[in-house]
């Protein structure tokens, strides 16, 4: 495990590009979504779901998007759809992003707190190296190590912070109920460290899975925050049972 400036590279889908070239704004702000139509002779030792895969990459346009902007995943564009909808973050911050890499996330927390000019923080964990970004500093450690909350606490100004963002998702068995199940277990440890760390007035999104045992959550995060609501910004795809949650006013 690490915390860096600097380093290695690995997550996959991270680009080499130091930072998004255009300001952080919509899809469509941006130069509009191109849609595409490619599709691909079968190649050999390909599997039909890889062949899906690699079709719907290449005709998505946030994925073209970000390659274009410079941002290091399309899931940046989740992150800039809400917080223009809902205006999260802020200049100045101290903003937590559990689960980053590739480090599209943290590029967007960057820009919108000007922690690249030294004003906010953003502070970002991830059990997968990736490369360094302005304005970050990377913590490369499993979440759930028992230790990483307080690494990540130590690490911020005043141990404190003002958003705590969690898109952490372990990568998916096929089998729902099991998915769901990990994933509300990384939602709920996300919240225990927010619980901890948020000063009032605080905000909290995190990724979570439609249906379910969600209720146990939610109970928790309406005691906690004046406003809880779910948000499905355009760019999560909607065929998944992909949703986030976004509290807001900390009670602390
Ligand atoms: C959907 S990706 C995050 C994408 C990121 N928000 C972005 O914009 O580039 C989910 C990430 O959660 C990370 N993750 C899952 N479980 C984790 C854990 N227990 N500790 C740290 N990271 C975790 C995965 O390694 C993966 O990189």
């Amino acid at each position: 495990m690490s915390t860096r400036k600097g380093g290695g590279s690995k997550a996959a889908g991270s680009s080499s590009g130091s930072g998004p070239g255009k300001g952080a704004g919509s899809i469509r702000r941006q130069g509009g979504v191109r849609h595409m139509n490619v599709r691909l002779k079968t190649a050999t030792g390909r599997t039909s779901s890889s062949q899906r895969w690699l079709e719907r990459q290449l005709n998505d346009p946030y994925v073209a998007a970000a390659k274009r902007d410079g941002w290091r995943s399309r899931a940046a564009f989740k992150l800039i759809e809400i917080d223009d909808k809902h205006h999260v973050l802020k200049p100045g911050q101290r903003v937590v992003d559990l689960g980053a890499a590739p480090g599209g996330w943290s590029q967007v927390a960057a820009k919108r707190t000007k922690s690249e000019e030294g004003k906010g923080q953003v502070v970002a964990i991830d059990y997968l190296e990736f490369d360094p970004i302005a304005g970050v500093e990377i913590v490369h450690q499993d979440f759930m190590d028992n230790s990483a909350p307080a690494r990540l606490k130590a690490l911020l100004r005043d141990g404190g912070a003002d958003v705590v963002l969690s898109d952490m998702a372990a990568p998916t068995t096929g089998h729902a109920s099991t998915d769901h199940l990990r994933i509300m277990a990384l939602a709920e440890a996300a919240l225990a460290f927010a619980v901890e760390v948020l000063q009032p007035g605080g905000a909290f999104l995190c990724k979570v899975f439609q249906g379910g045992s969600e209720h146990q959550l939610l109970t928790e995060l309406k005691q906690r925050f004046k406003i809880v609501r779910h948000v499905k910004p355009p760019a999560s795809r909607s065929d998944s049972a992909e949703l986030y949650v976004l509290a807001t006013g900390f009670k602390g």
